[in-house]
């Protein structure tokens, strides 16, 4: 039987990162610090309470990231403003939202969804001064919405383009790190083909890179595909060169936190191995990412920062020490992958293939690819 091209994927049985809280007060947050051993959702109320779980990946993901940051910048300042109630003195309460926003900023540096959320919401604040503060907290709500279903669309299209590049007799995809719903405001980005292949018949089996040292492959990826019934094998990162090798593995699909101009991509630590092993193996590397995610003020992945995290993530497990003390730790929590090693990037504006830079721009210019 041949796939069914026009089918969709399942997208209610797919878990939410981040949703704005029902009290209509607060951003509704799964922990993803406890999964999978347990579905925790958190309600955040305060800046302090966002940037604190961006900071420690209770909620991660360059998409996710944004749309957290945003929907909580929003939140709460409309609280200040119902706090503040007609007394409300401009000039403190807008300098108010430019230290929050500030806060949020300085969480965690690779992501440019951080900053590029951020900087819609201040835009979109400023504009709607023009007609009043109220005027201009309801165009910070907005924005944030349409930041999220915009996320929620481009996930779909991500899905619809890569799943093209799957093979209708199927094959086995090997992912790093988790880039899928929970990165996400919808089906994820490297993961959205693998569903939209799974959900047209296509077998597809996924190799799942464990991801040291937070285990974000074993942690969310096996967790959230297994949910939605794609078939997973879990595998230590050094396992990856001999799937490869074993022909298991016949394609890798990735996120990106940031893609500079030129088309390098900064992604989880040890993605620039698995592409250098995917060229090694002839294999294609395929990176996923919705438009928000390139950066042109980065003219190459040299400009991008990468984010240093605590030496204790990789020397201790479970409040185990997993390394003698005071051992000397270097623990980058993103790493850079250059241009060439890159077959395409599955875009929401279609397939992006050598050469990258004019193409890049085309897609930001004019929509699409
Ligand atoms: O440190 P994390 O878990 O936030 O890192 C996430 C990744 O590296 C993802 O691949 C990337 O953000 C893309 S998510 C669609």
């Amino acid at each position: 039987m041949r796939p069914d091209q026009s089918a969709s994927y399942p997208e209610p049985s797919f878990p939410v990162a981040v949703a704005w809280g029902v009290d209509g007060q607060s951003v509704r947050l799964l922990d993803q610090t406890l999964l999978p051993e347990e579905e925790r959702y958190l309600r955040l109320a305060t800046i302090e309470e966002v940037a604190e779980a961006i900071r420690t990946l209770r909620v991660r993901g360059a998409p996710a990231i944004g749309i957290a940051a945003a929907m909580g910048l929003a939140t709460v300042t409309r609280r200040h403003l119902s706090d503040a109630g007609p007394s409300v003195e401009p000039r403190d309460f807008v300098d108010r939202v430019h230290r929050d926003a500030e806060v949020l900023r300085g969480t965690r540096p690779t992501a440019v969804n951080l900053g590029w959320a951020l900087d819609r919401l201040e835009q979109a604040f400023s504009l709607g001064l023009e007609q009043g503060i109220e005027a201009g907290v309801l165009a910070m709500v907005r924005e944030a919405e349409a930041i999220a279903s915009e996320d929620r669309d481009m996930c779909r299209l991500i899905g619809e383009a890569g799943a093209g590049l799957i093979p209708e007799e199927g094959c086995g995809i090997l992912t790093h790190c988790n880039a899928g719903a929970l990165a996400t405001g919808g089906i994820g980005t490297a993961l959205a083909p693998v569903y939209v292949a799974h959900a047209r018949g296509i077998p597809v089996r996924l190799f799942a890179d464990e991801t040291r040292p937070l285990l974000q492959g074993a942690r969310l990826t096996a967790w959230e595909a297994g949910k939605v019934g794609i078939p997973v094998t879990l595998i230590t990162d050094g396992t990856a060169a001999s799937v490869m090798a074993q022909g298991l593995a016949n394609m890798v699909i990735v996120g990106a936190d940031r893609v500079a101009a030129n088309g390098d991509v900064a992604n989880k630590i040890g993605t620039y191995g698995l592409a250098l092993l995917a060229r090694a193996h002839g294999i294609p590397f395929y990176v996923a990412l919705p438009r928000s995610t390139f950066d042109l003020g980065s003219p190459t992945g040299l400009s991008i920062p990468i984010e240093e995290r605590d030496p204790s993530e990789v020397t201790t497990l479970g409040g185990r020490a997993l390394a003698p003390p005071g051992v000397s730790v270097k623990n980058p929590a993103f790493d850079r992958t250059p241009a060439h090693l890159v077959t395409a990037f599955i875009t929401d504006g279609g397939i992006l293939r050598p050469p990258f830079e004019p193409r890049i721009r085309d897609l930001l210019d004019h929509g699409s690819s």
